[in-house]
């Protein structure tokens, strides 16, 4: 069984990279063998790390629960928008979160996870130009990224206008390319 947790980058209730992550885990789900579990910051939100509460008494309990995720994974799939070129501070946010411990930095719970970075924006880059800085930081902090990132551009071209509720939101042709991206990410687990 290969265990994924994918943290979705945005806490807007109508996020472009929110729905893209949710299309991700409902792939995932259908593979035999693979359990996924979403980390919706819109569902489950953190608040910003501040050392006041890391500690027993205090520790979010979002943040305990995702750290349980984190460390149960094989692997994780990033999914961010591109702020101002960069990751979102809601991806970063999680991200801190997961790298201390009442206190202290505690780099083992991510150390050798194997990341897969997938970001989308309306415009021609697809969040692309985030993508160095997002490596950086994951390499920095131990994980391996798997090195096919994905960008998807010009997001309000990829919807099905026609979908209805409950069905991918996504016409065929990028069903199809993110459904091979998952599968070749998840081979190389
Ligand atoms: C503060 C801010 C900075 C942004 N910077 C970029 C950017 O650098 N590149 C880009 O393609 N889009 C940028 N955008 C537009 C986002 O791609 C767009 O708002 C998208 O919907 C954000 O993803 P989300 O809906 O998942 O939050 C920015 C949006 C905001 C709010």
């Amino acid at each position: 069984m290969k265990k994924i947790t994918i943290l979705a980058g945005s806490a807007s209730r109508h996020s472009i990279s929110r729905t893209v992550a949710k299309e991700i885990a409902a792939q995932l789900v259908a593979l035999p063998e693979v359990e996924a579990h979403l980390f919706d910051p819109v569902e489950t939100p953190l608040p910003f790390y501040q050392f006041e509460l890391d500690n027993a008494e205090n520790f979010p309990a979002t943040a305990a629960d995702l750290r349980a995720h984190v460390a149960n994974s094989d692997g994780l799939i990033l999914v961010s928008p591109e702020y101002n070129s960069s990751m979102s501070a809601v991806l970063k946010n999680t991200i801190d979160w997961t790298t201390r411990w009442h206190g202290s930095p505690d780099m083992g719970l991510l150390a050798g996870k194997k990341a897969w970075l997938v970001t989308t924006s309306p415009g021609g880059w697809g969040g692309m130009r985030a993508h160095g800085a997002i490596k950086d930081m994951l390499v920095n902090i131990g994980l391996w990224v798997y090195p096919k990132t994905l960008a998807l551009p010009g997001y309000y071209n990829l919807l099905n206008a026609d979908a209805e509720p409950g069905q991918s939101p996504f016409n065929e042709q990028t069903s199809t390319q993110l459904k091979e991206a998952v599968a070749a990410y998840i081979g190389n687990l």
